[in-house]
């Protein structure tokens, strides 16, 4: 298949994981590496992305190459495979608007170079990189400086995967602007490959499905890296409690009785996230059913097994001249997408469509 090309939005953890599991990938094209969860997506192999560059604001990585950023102490995302030629591609500058409002502002001085860009640069970049798709991983909250790469993209006819809890393929305006023009967007808000969001709803639906019925719930997450630093304050937390709940409501709970979001950072766990998970049900004759989980993972690479299957499928959807929010992809791999699903609807609607 022709090449993928791909634009990170934000050089911190995540994308240092994704562009890992796309070197991985490039390294032995015949392999089936743990977490990848969709060999092919109507043809796309994992090993047919190239990251060919990278937008950011932080002095300590724009202007040097992709493998140089992710190895600032800013990002903890472990490094467990070399990025290979994809290591060279250029961490680019961007606008900084609100991209360090908050708690980020105390740990990442902005380059000079993006004191000065402005958002017609970023889509010049765009078209002259020939990108495919932009995926954009940067703070929660930073809304500005996000609906600036959405914007940048649909001025160069670029799809896009909005990895952040940021309201873009549910904002309906904003969507018949990328359907009128011809380019998919998909999102909101990553569903980690086996995170707190995935399980929660994976236990709900199992104690739906024996006719128990859910009367409580609460996630309590916790974490060191900068996501959690940034979550840490509330003004930027806002939309990801709104998106955990999105998640949680498509799976049949209901919303008087949710309590799930960020709850707190703790440095030294650094890219450890811990989540608890209590669920509280009513079964047979009125019995209390009570499950309380903890579950802990390393959160950057279980964001990248999700970003492996999203730009693919925009691309896909993009070749079969699809536009505007595309729910079949967004339904499974985002926690709130335009119309949310229970999990097994959603993962049906996927697979139908990558097939
Ligand atoms: N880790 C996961 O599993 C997961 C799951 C769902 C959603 N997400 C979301 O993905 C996003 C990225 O998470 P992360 O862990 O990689 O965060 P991060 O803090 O490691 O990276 C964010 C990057 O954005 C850069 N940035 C800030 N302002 C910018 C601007 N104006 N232009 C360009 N770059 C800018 C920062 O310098 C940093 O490098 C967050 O919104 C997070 O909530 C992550």
């Amino acid at each position: 298949m022709k090449p993928i090309r791909v634009v990170l939005a934000g050089a911190g953890n995540c994308a240092s994981s994704f562009s890992q599991f796309v070197a991985q990938a490039q390294a032995d094209p015949a392999a089936t590496p743990p977490g990848l969860m969709c060999r092919s997506v109507g043809g796309y192999l994992l090993s047919d992305v190239r990251v060919v560059a990278a937008f950011d604001v932080d002095a300590t990585k724009v202007g040097r190459s992709l493998s140089d950023a992710f190895a600032t102490p800013v990002v903890s995302a472990t490094a467990f495979v070399p990025l290979g030629a994809d290591g060279d591609s250029p961490v680019l500058p961007a606008p900084v608007l609100d991209g360090l409002a908050g708690p980020l502002g105390g740990v990442v001085q902005p380059a000079d170079a993006a004191q000065d860009a402005r958002p017609e640069d970023v889509t010049k970049a765009l078209i002259e990189l020939e990108a495919d798709v932009l995926v954009i991983m940067l703070p929660t909250g930073a809304s500005r400086a996000i609906r600036m790469f959405a914007d940048a993209a649909l001025a160069a006819g670029i799809a896009v995967v909005n990895a952040t809890p940021e309201e873009l393929a549910r904002d309906e305006a904003l969507c018949r602007r990328f359907a009128d023009a011809g380019v998919v967007i998909l999102g909101d808000d990553l569903r980690s490959h086996l995170g707190a969001t995935t399980l929660h709803t994976a236990l709900l639906e199992l104690l739906l499905s024996r006719g128990l019925v859910p009367s409580s719930t609460y996630q309590l997450n916790v974490g060191g890296n900068t996501d959690f630093l940034n979550l840490a304050d509330p003004t930027r937390s806002a939309s990801k409690f709104t998106s955990k709940a999105n998640a949680l409501r498509a799976a049949g709970m209901d919303d008087a009785s949710i309590a799930a979001g960020p709850t707190g950072f703790i440095r030294h766990l650094a890219d450890t996230k811990v989540c608890f998970l209590n669920i509280t049900a009513t079964s047979v004759l009125g019995s209390e059913v009570k499950i309380d989980v903890k579950l802990t993972v390393e959160d950057s690479p279980n964001a990248a097994g999700v970003i492996a299957n999203a730009v693919r499928a925009a691309r896909l959807a993009t070749d079969r001249a699809l536009s505007g929010a595309v729910n079949d992809a967004c339904a499974l791999l985002f926690k709130s997408p335009p119309r949310g699903l229970p999990e097994g609807e959603a993962r049906a609607a996927f697979l139908g469509f990558v097939s």
